[in-house]
């Protein structure tokens, strides 16, 4: 039996759509029943739809400074649906304790840094500016912190001569593709 699992994102999504595409292999251990974002206008939303994926959009705007509301509103539609495991996929909310509690164990996020360096934004720029050798990406388990939760696998880009926080992001992308589809296939295959 395919875990169910969901994919949240915030933008272009393609995490996401490396996620999608991995899963079409027949031994992939997952399915991904539904692409969550709490922006209606995410890109990657028409995308998921194009696959025959459910796109489902849960504005946070209504919920104004209410975050576990707006949470509490996915989370009914992702047990309405079965889902039993969350990929966040560039999901741009920070989560409250709530629904990290709900998911714990069964969630899992990537992160554009070797982590434990550089957690939240412009990962990419703090490692130039630092003048870091090397940059990457994490997989890691979903905990109370912000890109705190205990590491399950990453991947490694050189910095190279005249790099800018673009040209690197580029770099680091290609090993998210890769990495993020081995991690679920590995994690869902053990559990
Ligand atoms: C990725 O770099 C991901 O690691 C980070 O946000 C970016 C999202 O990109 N959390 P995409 O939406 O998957 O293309």
């Amino acid at each position: 039996m395919k875990t169910r699992i969901a994919i949240f994102i915030s933008g272009r999504g393609s995490n996401m759509m490396a996620l999608v595409e991995a899963a079409k292999a027949p031994d992939f251990p997952a399915e991904c029943v539904v692409v969550v974002s709490n922006d209606p206008a995410a890109a990657g939303l028409e995308w998921a739809t194009s696959q025959g994926i459910e796109a489902l959009a849960v504005d946070h705007r209504p919920f104004g400074k209410d975050r576990e509301a707006h949470e509490r509103a996915i989370d009914t539609e992702l047990r309405a649906r079965g889902v039993e495991f969350i990929c966040l996929a560039g999901y741009m909310r920070i989560l409250t304790p709530w629904l990290v509690t709900q998911w714990e164990g069964r969630m899992i996020n990537i992160h554009p840094s070797l982590l434990p360096k550089y957690k939240g934004l412009h990962t990419h720029e703090r490692a130039i500016d630092a003048g870091d050798a090397e940059a990457g990406c994490s997989i890691h388990w979903v905990s109370a912190g912000v890109d705190e939760g205990a590491l399950i696998a990453q991947a490694r880009v050189p910095i190279l001569e005249g790099d800018t926080p673009d040209t690197l992001a580029a770099r680091v992308l290609t090993e998210e593709h890769r990495l993020y589809p081995a991690a679920v296939r590995d994690i869902l295959t053990k559990m």
